[in-house]
């Protein structure tokens, strides 16, 4: 069974290693460094060793490639490139639209087409499929699926093979298919009645987190306001063993996940003329935190920031990981450098960002923790300048949330 793999990022790379030790995996990049990086087993993404790269290699189960034709003779393709927002914030499906071109082009025998890439109710029936027949010039009938991806690098406890996945075809035999190729390294698959379910499912998991986050960023806020302890209020709170669940204050939301696919959620439903203000409002609420730091900064500093030099602490949207994509610290920045502050950022995990190397964590006026990795310690952050700011709740003495 020969497997191709379109798109080798967090999603497509972490799918090769498992799917790589079942099946010969042809990973279809259209980065021509990152393919020459993994044909020489070198991983890019957490959680995906390169010794286990190149175990598949060594075993012929692994090649990357950005020859369409290479991928020709594949029984599965699964697509798992970006789905972005475009530059006024819809769905951008560009990405998706040049893998149903890779795929049109190149396969001319009938395969199971299973989509991982995150996308509205709707996207595997009414725009993949058409568009692969429109490329491949109604050459063939497909099989179609849906299989979202909820892989969560960095994490060690939940993997491929204990997330539960959902699951759905466009047929049952798509389904049917669909559920043996996963079912080799993933040991709890769950089929749902559609492909609509699915992708929706995938959205609104996001869209609950999202708006999660949005609650209790604006909680921190009163908190502060009443004079108590947002975290202290958070633990209370989580003492109560049902109905509620424990979500902590921070900078604003990151990755290519939560920021980006509760609007794809909210876009799908105003164009069916359904409401979506809470999922716009929560959206707001997480991007305006950074304004509220900034604001909390400059009272705490006599209530100016013209020179001051601040220093980030962790660019990266999560701890553990160098993934800078959406991060909150992007705005956090920007904010401080309109108030006239003089920004350096420290990363030990994002060695260089925008074209920029990390800074020492030192010498600073002020210091705004955004994400604390693991391997820094709180005592070296307090060290790091006279003022430090800790959006991340994990710098006990510092000033924060
Ligand atoms: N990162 C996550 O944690 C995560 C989790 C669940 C779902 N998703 C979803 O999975 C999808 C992929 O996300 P990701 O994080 O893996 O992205 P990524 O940016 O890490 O990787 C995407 C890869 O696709 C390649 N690519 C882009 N266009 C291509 C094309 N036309 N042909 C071949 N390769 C192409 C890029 O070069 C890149 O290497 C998105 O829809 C995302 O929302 C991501």
């Amino acid at each position: 069974m020969k497997v191709a793999i379109i798109g080798q990022g967090y999603v497509g790379l972490t799918i090769s290693a498992y799917a790589g030790e079942h099946y010969e995996v042809c990973g279809f990049d259209n980065n021509l460094s990152v393919v020459h990086q993994l044909n020489k087993g070198i991983s890019h993404i957490e959680g995906v060793k390169s010794s286990d790269l190149q175990n598949c290699i060594n075993a012929g189960r692994y090649r990357a490639t950005n020859t369409g034709s290479d991928i020709a003779d594949v029984d599965i393709v699964v697509i798992a490139v970006p789905t972005p927002l475009s530059k006024d914030r819809k769905p951008d499906l560009t990405f998706i639209d040049a893998a149903c071109k890779t795929i049109g082009d190149n396969i001319k025998k009938s395969v199971l087409v299973i989509n991982e890439s995150t996308s509205f109710p709707g996207t595997l029936r009414n725009y993949i499929k058409p568009r692969i027949e429109k490329y491949s010039g109604l050459v063939v009938e497909h099989l179609y699926a849906i299989s979202p991806e909820r892989v969560d690098p960095g994490r060690e406890d939940y993997n491929q093979k204990n997330t539960p996945r959902l699951y759905a075809g466009l047929t049952p035999e798509a389904s049917k298919r669909t559920r043996e190729f996963y079912s080799k390294f993933c040991d709890n698959l769950i089929e749902v009645s559609s492909p609509e379910v699915a992708e929706a499912a995938k959205l609104f998991e996001n869209t609950f987190r999202q708006v999660n986050i949005a609650l209790v960023n604006e909680f921190a806020q009163i908190a502060h306001s009443l004079g108590i302890n947002v975290y202290e209020t958070l633990d209370a709170a989580n003492t109560k063993p049902y109905g509620f669940m424990k979500f902590t204050p921070s900078a604003g939301v990151g990755g290519h996940c939560i920021p980006v696919d509760p609007t794809y959620l909210a876009a799908v439903a105003e164009e069916n003329g359904a409401p979506a203000t809470f999922i716009r409002r929560a959206n707001e609420v997480n991007l305006e935190m950074s304004e509220y730091i900034v604001d909390r900064i400059q009272a705490d500093n006599g209530g100016s920031l013209q020179g001051k030099s601040v220093l980030i602490v962790g660019v990266a949207y999560k701890p553990n990981v160098a993934d800078v994509r959406e991060t909150a610290a992007e705005l956090v920045i920007k904010h401080l450098r309109d108030r006239g502050a003089v920004v350096s950022w420290h990363d030990e995990v994002v060695s260089t960002w925008h074209g920029v190397s990390s800074a020492p964590l030192s010498g600073a006026d002020i210091a705004v923790v955004i994400t604390k990795h693991d391997v820094v310690s709180e005592q070296d952050i307090l060290a790091s300048a006279p003022y430090v700011f800790d959006t991340s709740g994990k710098v006990a003495g510092a000033k924060g949330l």
